[in-house]
């Protein structure tokens, strides 16, 4: 292997993370050199790669690896994920000499290389010596090797031999020129974030007797007066295990908060090794923020790491684009808005739905655009090279098994000069917006418990459907977890935010106090931190800040509905709706239920809060919306509840619902990311800047219909591609 140190020039977006700053700081913008990391440390465009798996390949294969990695312009392989097995065939041997050559052979043609601890997935010789390691699920089950990830997060024996394999990477490889990152397990908590065995129950305990201290402590916390569920000794409790009935609530909270924190501390185990070899290289680790994958805090995570990294699937359906954009836009908040590393996406189908579907033409690169318009500095995909064998082989790759004359071959090569061309993008930061949708764990584990009202709720799709309401408005909004300061938005969506301690109370009321506006919806404010109800009446800790007062839910059947007026239209209401009263004469009641048991009651409600009289404060409000409206419905709601908090959209009314404009700043200039939501052609008139991805309508007056990307400022109005993004970079914007 070489050993020269002569490491590659890494990107802005690998700085260690200063300390939690609020978003608008110079910390938290990352302008140059505000956040730590050294001068040399220059941007040095965006990244380009995927997971690299030579290893299920012979060696000539690798040539041709890397002379197609140079046509397609990738910059960055994931290498070693699952290469353990490889890498120690036996308890006593190792074999890095293919590791060794295939570092080298990347460096020699200019990529780098993100290098995986390759523990993701034990090989047989450990399973078998050591089954103790095997998870275990909540009916006693044994996840059997045979697939992958099969190990418990709390074995002691599973630690001892995978943070060895960590040591020796990190000695083996740490000066290695190519290596730019470190790349911790893979998706960890994918298949194995909830084990319920012994290990489990120790570490649960230990866990709990941290968090409580003395038994009277949990007790009190687990409300175990129910049901004589006292516990008398540490030894008497257990993960929530197959039960006669429904366990107990806050024991069910717990254990979802304990798995999520036993990875996290596993991967902290892991970065502390590595920091302690290379301090100088940054670590990472790939998360899973899409779709309904709720097991891992990802905003507790982020912490740990030097920069946030995510894998991200389309997931089929009406709502396939705004679930992108949205779980985009969350890694974006969960990663503070400084730049991120998309770690894992698909060139065309995966393997894993139920039907895969291969991309349209256009959607390979306006899928991974998206990603880089809400701050990815970096597109990668799974995998290189389409595997011939195993489960994954109808996944689709880089390289597919069409080879390199095809379509998507040609695409991925389009994509890296696409790219090339953004690479003034790079190390700029998502702008903040004068909205934001908050996101919280607690809240998504705790609404979604069993044995409530309704078994229907779904925590992230109504946030979704939120999110879905502002694509259609045109209107921008930050999606971010709920610990993240809010001052400086306009207006903050809180949906279902069902457990609201007093600390957070607190917060949204201050935010409304000094101007802000808040929106919330069933279901929220019911419960603290420990999933008692706060009594006195619905909707429990907010029901003051709302002015309004429900005595008992009234959750509908699948086939009920309500209708609700709201600014002349008619909206359909399910789910769930509620006999509201309103208690304080500031509420203005803004839609009402027309039909069903609440007929004539308050629906949707605005409550104006008077500024407490500190300079500057302006008048807040803040808003509930009793019931679920979804993605379509929600649309004239947010669009009234926006306008009197005087938000508007930035983009012309023409274009509104069929593009999403997502911007990124470094503080100089903003870069505007027009997305084609649509599968026709779209013009976009008056949009000034240099377009440095698409293409202008040559401008009134002259001759020809379109110029391609250029950097004038031509004043044609932009047209975008079926399915297509155009990329405009313009003076800095100091709006908010
Ligand atoms: C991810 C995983 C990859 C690959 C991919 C397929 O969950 O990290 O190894 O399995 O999914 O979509």
């Amino acid at each position: 292997m070489s050993t020269t140190t002569d490491r590659p020039v890494p990107h802005r977006w690998l700085r260690r993370p200063g300390p939690h700053a609020p978003s608008g700081t110079p910390a938290a913008t990352g302008a140059p050199g505000t956040t730590g990391g050294s001068a040399e440390h220059a941007p040095s465009g965006l990244s380009y790669g995927a997971d690299y798996n030579p290893d299920q390949w012979p060696r000539e294969v690798w040539d041709e690896d890397v002379r197609l990695m140079r046509e397609a312009g990738v910059t960055v392989m994931s290498l070693a994920i699952f290469s353990w097995a490889r890498i120690q065939p036996t308890e006593d041997t190792w074999d890095f000499a293919w590791l060794d050559e295939i570092m080298d052979l990347l460096h020699e043609n200019g990529i780098t290389v993100d290098l995986a601890t390759a523990t993701a997935s034990p090989p047989p010789w450990l399973t078998t010596k050591h089954p103790e390691i095997l998870p275990q699920t909540r009916t006693g089950e044994t996840l059997w090797p045979g697939a992958r990830q099969q190990w418990r997060p709390t074995s002691p024996v599973f630690r001892e031999h995978a943070l060895r394999l960590v040591e020796r990477m990190a000695e083996r490889y740490g000066d290695h020129p190519a290596l730019v990152a470190w790349h911790v397990s893979n998706e960890l908590g994918c298949h194995n974030v909830y084990d319920y065995s012994d290990d489990a129950a120790s570490a649960f305990r230990s866990w709990l007797r941290e968090r409580y201290a003395t038994l009277d402590a949990l007790n009190a916390a687990w409300g175990t007066a129910f049901w004589s569920q006292r516990y008398s000794a540490w030894e008497q409790v257990l993960p929530p295990r197959l039960a006669a009935s429904h366990p107990n609530p806050t024991q069910q909270l717990d254990f979802k908060r304990f798995s999520s924190d036993a990875l996290q501390d596993y991967l902290r185990a892991e970065a502390a090794i590595l920091r302690r070899a290379t301090p100088d290289v940054p670590v990472t680790t790939n998360f899973m923020v899409m779709g309904e994958t709720k097991g891992m805090d990802y905003a507790a995570w982020a912490d740990e790491l030097d920069f946030v990294s995510n894998d991200h699937y389309v997931l089929p359906g009406p709502q396939a684009l705004d679930e992108l954009s949205f779980s985009a836009n969350l890694t974006g908040g969960i990663a503070r808005h400084r730049p991120w590393f998309l770690m894992e996406h698909s060139t065309s189908a995966v393997n894993w739905q139920p039907v895969n579907v291969a991309k349209k033409p256009g959607e390979l690169a306006r899928d991974s655009l998206t990603h880089v318009a809400h701050g990815a500095d970096a597109v990668c995909y799974f995998q290189w090279r389409q595997s011939a064998a195993g489960a994954e082989k109808y996944h689709s790759g880089m390289v597919p098994h069409a080879g390199e004359h095809s379509r998507l071959f040609r695409d991925v090569v389009a994509l890296g000069a696409t790219l090339r061309d953004l690479a003034p993008v790079a190390g700029s930061e998502q702008k903040p917006s004068r909205a934001a949708i908050v996101f919280d764990w607690d809240s998504w584990w705790t609404s979604e418990l069993d044995s409530h009202p309704t078994d229907r709720l779904r925590y992230r799709q109504e946030a979704l459907d939120w999110y879905s309401a502002f694509l259609a408005l045109g209107v921008r909004a930050d999606v971010v977890p709920v610990a993240s300061d809010l001052t400086g938005y306009d207006v903050v969506v809180a949906p279902v935010l069902h457990v609201v301690p007093a600390p957070l109370r607190d917060r949204l009321t201050t935010f409304v106090e000094g101007g802000g506006h808040l929106v919330t919806t069933y279901f929220s404010g019911v419960v603290d931190q420990d999933d008692h109800a706060w009594l006195g009446g619905y909707p429990g800790a907010l029901r003051d800040l709302l002015g309004v007062r429900v005595e008992e839910f009234s959750p509908l059947l699948d086939h009920e509905s309500a209708t609700v007026e709201l600014g002349g239209e008619q909206l359909e209401a399910t789910l769930w709706t509620e006999p509201v009263d309103v208690v304080d004469p500031d509420v203005e009641v803004l839609g009402w239920y027309k039909t069903g048991e609440q007929a004539g009651r308050a629906a949707v409600t605005r409550r104006a809060v008077a500024p407490t009289g500190r300079a500057g404060e302006r008048a807040g409000s803040a808003a509930y919306v009793s019931t679920r409206f979804g993605r379509e419905g929600l649309v004239p709601v947010l669009a009234r509840l926006l306008d009197d908090a005087g938000v508007r959209s930035e983009l012309p009314a023409a274009v509104r619902g069929q593009v999403e404009l997502a911007v990124r700043t470094d503080g100089t200039d903003d870069f505007w990311f027009l997305v084609n939501r649509t599968a026709q052609p779209v013009e976009v008139p008056d949009v000034a800047g240099d377009v440095l991805a698409g293409r202008r309508l040559a401008p009134s007056g002259t001759t020809g219909t379109a110029s391609t990307a250029s950097t004038s400022d031509v004043p044609g109005a932009l047209l975008l591609d079926p399915r297509g993004v155009a990329v405009v970079r313009r003076p800095a914007d100091p709006a908010r």
